[in-house]
């Protein structure tokens, strides 16, 4: 079914010096039977390369199941829109618990949290801009794991590890059901189904998936590849992802010195993005935990590190693209100036295009997290409220500009080979 086409006044991107006026996005972002693809390393929409420049913002489902905090959600996608931002990244899933979650017990769905998760998606499209939605936390946030292998044994499976997850036949079950229950919804707003809505970028099969019962990654490959034919037989539309951190495994232990002190956290880059049915890579970036207590410097030469040696890898090995699926610098740790979170932000948006602009694989980078005004509960450190840092705002917007610039550059350059 053809997108809404949503012609919007946006004043602010005269300063993008795109067009003056009215500036229709549906034009340009998220027209009709246009799903996002890959050829080689980077995306492809409407025959044109696609950079993605966008955020996080988990919290888009919960807020907008509720008519009281439903605005939130659209006053977000509406600034995000103003700066340009293409993509944002968030969870479908809540799992659990007693507050109002989406999947209360295996296959029990929580009626008003589909149709807020259906509200994000068509609030998405209206602002022109994609999602990508995670299936399951691999963290207890919002249930994750645990709640599911929780689930299992309390119907009498033999669970001692969380990490059964990955193995135990009825948690994989349990977890396929949800992958099939997410795809084939149909929009409550919107009429589409999910699996036939090109206002979804990607799915991610898991929020950073580590598996510590087997750290050389064996267990999480067979895992990735079991669920990524699944959700490929259920939705051939939609590119997949597996929404890594990005920590080398047992197949390359020469890489195992770019991990975070050495550690193995039982995924595996490379093995894992070379699944055929793994359209693109990701990483995360947070030198600032990893390497708690070690010097600035002593940080960003991680970082300088852990980008261009996953790049590298995209580029030679995997052959995919590669996107920055999370990255941000907390006002609550030691050191912190918004001229350094600015700063931040500046050197991997460079990196970011550099890359696109020497046919290399890095071709996004989403940051963690974007906060809509007055969610004050939501704050964790790493959060942007763009009314609120004009300076950071800026840095982004300029990001968006440079990235739609050389879009509008090379639109040839993918309809000619
Ligand atoms: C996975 O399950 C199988 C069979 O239930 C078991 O033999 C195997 O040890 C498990 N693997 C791990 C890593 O626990
Ligand atoms: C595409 O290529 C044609 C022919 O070479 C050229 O006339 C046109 O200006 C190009 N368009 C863009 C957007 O680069």
């Amino acid at each position: 079914m053809p997108l809404l086409r949503t012609c919007i006044v946006l004043s602010s991107l005269v300063f993008f010096n795109i067009q003056q006026g009215n500036y229709c996005r549906g034009e340009t972002q998220a027209t009709s039977s246009s799903f996002a693809q890959t050829k080689g390393n980077h995306f492809v929409m409407n025959e044109r390369s696609f950079y993605l420049n966008g955020f996080n913002a988990y919290w888009m489902m919960y807020m907008a199941s509720d008519p009281s905090t439903r605005a939130k959600v659209t006053s977000a996608f509406k600034q995000a829109s103003k700066y340009g931002m293409n993509i944002a990244r968030t969870w479908a899933f809540s799992d659990g618990g007693s507050y109002r979650p989406l999947q209360s017990s295996p296959g029990s769905y929580n009626e008003d949290m589909f149709k807020g998760l259906d509200f994000v998606i068509s609030e998405a499209r209206n602002y022109g801009v994609h999602v990508i939605l995670s299936l399951v936390n691999n963290f207890n946030d919002y249930g994750g794991k645990k709640q599911y292998v929780l689930w299992a044994k309390e119907r009498g499976q033999a669970i001692n590890n969380e990490d059964d997850f990955y193995n135990n036949t009825v948690v994989k079950g349990y977890y396929k059901d949800h992958v099939k229950t997410v795809l084939t919804r149909i929009n409550s707003i919107t009429g589409v189904a999910y699996r036939d809505d090109s206002t979804i970028f990607a799915w991610e099969l898991m929020n950073e998936p580590r598996c510590q019962l087997d750290p050389s990654g064996t267990l999480l490959q067979q895992w990735v590849k079991e669920m990524a034919a699944h959700v490929k037989s259920i939705d051939s539309n939609h590119l997949l992802e597996i929404g890594l951190e990005g920590f080398y495994g047992g197949t390359t232990p020469e890489k195992k010195q770019f991990n975070p002190s050495n550690l193995e956290y039982g995924s595996d880059f490379i093995a894992n993005n070379l699944i055929p049915e793994i359209d693109f890579a990701s990483i995360h970036i947070y030198a600032e935990q990893w390497l708690r207590g070690a010097s600035e410097e002593a940080q960003a030469d991680f970082v300088d590190k852990w980008v261009g040696v996953h790049i590298e890898d995209c580029n030679s090995v995997v052959r995919k693209p590669l996107i920055m699926g999370e990255f941000g610098k907390s006002y609550k740790l030691p050191g912190y100036t918004i001229e350094k979170r600015n700063a931040y932000f500046e050197k991997l948006y460079d990196v970011v295009y550099r890359s696109a602009s020497s046919n290399g694989a890095c071709t996004g980078a989403l940051f963690w997290q974007l906060l809509a005004q007055g969610m004050d509960n939501f704050k964790d450190g790493y959060d942007v409220v763009l009314e609120e840092s004009p300076s950071t705002a800026s840095v982004i917007a300029q990001q968006s500009h440079k990235l739609i610039e050389f879009t509008r550059q090379h639109s040839n350059v993918t309809k000619s080979t």
